[in-house]
């Protein structure tokens, strides 16, 4: 499919826009595939994300970054692209729960702008089925409630991902930073004394191994190693589940270095149940030579994204990176979400 001509980034600059939302973006620092299993992951959610504005229109999604539109009101029988598929599994959840949106959707375009790299294991796929599903309950003055935004954005995710746990688009919903399991939802971290916060968020290098991230192959991959040996791999999930922990705790006390070592005991796992792969073995090795703390990939793996936590030492790790030809940006991981920007 062919964009029409359209303002370049999305933005649907000369017409009125009716809605407009945001999501943000998400890093896992630790705990991804072993969160399918129902083990916890630390997640929080990145400062930029995905923005969808509507228009009146003839019921089409564009993504200008991809260079697709899809439909919104219709099925496309010749696309069953992840993309098309994702966007009739958001429609239908909202057809049925909201039927405002769904007479209204033949007359609306919507136009999704990233300004996270896509395809990188950073959650952009959820952060646009999150702000997609708001903006057109907007365009048309329909409450969207957590329950209706949560079955829209976890169908979308399923298509993406396969089997998906749920914790991107917890992150794209909510924002800010904490624990996430499948039976809990996304939990502020607890103090010391108990009682829950949200924290200011952890400063990362987010550096792009050049390759797409493989969400559904490495999934897939680890359930095979799951079926053909099952008590190693629930050990591993086990072992995740405590980094985990350690994780959260380093962060609540504010200890930096015990959260790096738990990053990089993770990354072991994770490249023990084969979601790793040369550029980010790479990557990893760069980011310690350049004195980080710790680094990991995050998300899906297979390529995408590696975090390093590197205090004071962030410009060395871009340097050692954009050296080897890796791209990289430094974020703030977790930072509460503006409600009124969402
Ligand atoms: O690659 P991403 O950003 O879509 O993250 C996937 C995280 C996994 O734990 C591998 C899968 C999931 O649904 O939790």
């Amino acid at each position: 499919m062919t964009m029409p001509a359209h303002s370049t980034d999305g933005a649907c600059a000369k017409e009125t826009v009716l809605a407009r939302a945001f999501a943000p973006g998400k890093a896992i620092l630790l705990g991804e595939h072993a969160v399918v299993y129902g083990r916890p992951a630390l997640a929080g959610a990145l400062g930029d994300g995905v923005t969808v504005e509507v228009v009146a229109g003839r019921g089409a999604l564009r993504v200008p970054a991809w260079n697709v539109v899809a439909p919104l009101d219709e099925n496309d029988d010749d696309d069953r692209s992840d993309l098309v598929t994702a966007c009739a599994a958001v429609r239908d959840v909202l057809t049925r729960r909201l039927p405002d949106v769904g007479m209204a959707l033949r007359r609306l375009d919507a136009a999704a702008r990233f300004g996270v790299p896509t395809g990188a294991g950073l959650g952009s796929s959820a952060a646009l089925a999150v702000a997609l599903a708001r903006a057109l309950a907007r365009a048309v003055d329909a409450r969207l409630g957590d329950e209706v935004l949560d079955e829209a954005a976890l169908a979308a995710e399923t298509v993406f991902h396969g089997r998906a746990s749920g914790i991107d688009h917890a992150v794209a919903a909510r924002g800010g930073f904490g624990l996430y399991t499948r039976a809990t939802g996304l939990r502020p971290l607890p103090t010391k004394d108990g009682a829950a916060r949200v924290t200011e968020g952890v400063r990362l290098v987010v550096g792009h191994t050049g390759r797409q991230r493989d969400t559904r192959g490495r999934v897939a991959r680890v359930a095979e190693l799951r079926a053909a040996h099952p008590e190693k791999i629930e050990r591993s999930f086990d072992s995740i589940a405590a980094l985990v922990e350690r994780g959260a705790a380093a962060i609540t006390t504010g200890d930096l270095a015990a959260l790096g070592a738990a990053m990089e005991e993770n990354q072991r796992q994770l490249e023990a149940l084969e979601v790793s792969c040369a550029e980010i073995e790479r990557m990893c090795g760069l980011a310690h030579e350049a004195g980080a703390l710790g680094a990991k990939l995050t998300g899906g793996g297979g390529g995408g994204c590696v975090l390093a936590l590197a205090p004071g030492r962030e410009e060395a790790v871009r340097v050692a990176w954009g050296t080897a030809g890796f791209t990289s940006f430094v974020t703030l991981v977790g930072a509460a979400m503006d409600e009124a920007a969402a």
